[in-house]
């Protein structure tokens, strides 16, 4: 690899990605017309985001487009539109003996950004973590490796060819958003290479990163709302309890509602906030929650200080969730284009495609819940059938894993239809599983290959997609693996 040879310009946010983003970013300057391929969740649509733009400020013509799934059908789909070069982002890796095929026949020329396990083949444009040794389920995402990207191309542009005067940092907002899409924020935050971005996400301007309640819908939410569907702490009284959420709200002294209308964790001053989280902490102690489900409702939240308050846009997990209520209902289009920057007709089909992308998550985890899980030796599994969409499976699998539903010594599967021969599978596990010596990811690839599926993704969570006949199979075998690293 060349790259090594030349130097790198400006001051790279992560050093130790620094020569192969500068690679790749050199690359698509001399391209003449780029295909971005991305994904379909959040982190892709942001990925997408973020290197679209960045690519448009160098000056670099391109198309876009978006897979539920990079497999060999998708892969020649995308050699038949005859671009020189196809940078692929947050995909790519896990795929690179197909994708290497494609490259040795001429057909393009691979840039790749990503943070999957990467396949046994390598190639010379290939920005991964895992390839200098940073963590890819939780120190940098798809959209942060992107971001990575957009800053070497704003680096080599001005260098080069003289481009805007523009460092893309205004772009670490999506980084974040793609990152914490991906679940990536732990118990202290985004750290490593993330840390790194959302530094000069603060330092730009374009980000807040401070300690607060930690409940899904801090900025649009009514109160009795934040506290009744916050699902990962249960608080007895108040969680699923709408007439316990309101007494409760009541009897505090703040003012909860304003002209009529419930107030919104967004609208109370610093001193309210507090008052109101002591408030629920005491009660939580005095129901017996146990002292680590209580720590977590407090943690570090993220603020795009760009956005209008009192917005989906300006948290950055209701923006994630708002994202994946595009694209994973075949409409990347409405979640690239809020990416981009629209705030009017694309926002507005967004929110409208968020209300049937929320009553389709919770009627899938009651589903769960109702039905309950099969329990193998060493993973516990539910088959949703056509109940749930394969495309959000995957999250439904998440939020049960902080359900009573799930037995979290285990790992879950999820199974969905895909289609008429196929299922889809996703598996989530936990962080002590994984430091157990569980990677999901190995579990996910080799099982469903075993039954001539294919499958990978991360340590902590990974899917496949298999025949539909040999489910029991995949999962004898699923669970046989799982054994052997556990054990
Ligand atoms: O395709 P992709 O890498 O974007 O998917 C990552 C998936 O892994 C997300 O659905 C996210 O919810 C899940 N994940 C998780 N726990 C983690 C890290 C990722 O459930 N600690
Ligand atoms: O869709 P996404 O994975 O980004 O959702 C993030 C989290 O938001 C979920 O794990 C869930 O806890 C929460 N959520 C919720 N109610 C909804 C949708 C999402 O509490 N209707
Ligand atoms: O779809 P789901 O959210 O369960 O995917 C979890 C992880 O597994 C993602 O990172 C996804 O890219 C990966 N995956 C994969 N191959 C599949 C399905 C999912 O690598 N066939
Ligand atoms: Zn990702």
């Amino acid at each position: 690899m060349a790259a090594a040879d030349t130097p790198v310009p400006g001051d790279p946010p992560v050093p130790a990605l620094a020569e192969r983003a500068h690679a790749c970013a050199r690359r698509l300057l001399e391209a003449d017309r780029v295909l971005l391929a991305s994904h379909i969740d959040a982190d892709g649509l942001t990925s997408a985001g973020i290197a679209s733009t960045a690519l448009a400020r160098a000056g670099i013509d391109h198309d876009v487009v978006f897979e539920k799934q990079l497999d060999a059908e998708s892969i020649a789909g995308i050699a038949a539109r005859e671009h020189e070069v196809v940078c692929f982002t947050d995909f790519g890796s896990g795929q690179l003996d197909v994708i290497a095929e494609h490259e040795a026949a001429g057909e393009f020329v691979p840039v790749i950004a990503d943070h999957h396990q990467p396949a046994d083949v390598d190639t010379e444009f290939h920005l991964n973590p895992l390839l200098e040794g940073i963590n890819g389920a939780r120190e940098l995402s798809g959209a942060g490796a992107s971001y990575l990207l957009a800053r070497a191309l704003a680096a080599e542009a001005a260098e080069d060819v003289g481009g805007p005067p523009v460092d893309n940092r205004d772009l670490a907002a999506l980084a974040v958003v793609g990152a914490v899409g991906d679940m990536q924020n732990g118990r202290d935050g985004l750290v490593g290479a993330n840390g790194a971005i959302v530094a000069e996400g603060v330092a730009a301007g374009v980000l807040e990163e401070r300690t607060d309640i930690d409940l899904y819908g801090r900025q649009t939410r009514p109160l009795p709302k934040l506290l009744e569907y916050a699902s990962d702490v249960r608080i007895p009284g108040i969680s699923n309890d709408e007439a316990g959420a309101v007494a409760f709200l009541t009897d505090l002294d703040i003012e909860v509602r304003s002209d009529g209308e419930w107030r919104r964790w967004v609208d109370l001053d610093a001193d309210e906030r507090r008052t109101l989280v002591s408030a629920l902490i005491r009660r939580a102690v005095s129901s017996g929650v146990p002292a680590d489900r209580i720590e977590t409702l407090v943690g570090t939240s993220y603020t795009l200080t760009e956005e209008e308050p009192g917005t989906e846009l300006r948290d950055v997990s209701e923006f994630s969730t708002l994202l994946n209520a595009t694209a994973r209902y075949e409409r990347a289009d409405v979640g690239l284009a809020v990416c981009l920057g629209d705030r009017g007709t694309a926002l507005a089909e967004a929110r409208s495609l968020l209300r049937t992308h929320r009553r389709n998550l919770s009627e899938g985890l009651q589903w769960v819940k109702s039905e309950g899980v099969t329990h193998e030796e060493h993973l516990q599994w539910f088959d949703a059938g056509s109940r749930i969409r394969e495309t959000i499976v995957g999250i439904v699998a998440g939020m049960a894993v902080g359900s009573p539903a799930v037995d979290r010594s285990k790992p879950v599967l999820a199974f969905a239809e895909a289609n008429a021969t196929e299922l889809k599978v996703s598996a989530r596990g936990s962080g002590v599983l994984v430091r157990d010596g569980l990677d999901l990811s190995a579990v996910m690839q080799a099982a469903s290959r075993s039954v001539g599926g294919d499958g990978g993704g991360h340590d902590v969570a990974a899917g496949a997609t298999i025949p539909a006949a040999e489910r029991d199979a995949f999962l004898a075998e699923a669970d046989r693996l799982v054994g052997e690293q556990l054990s």
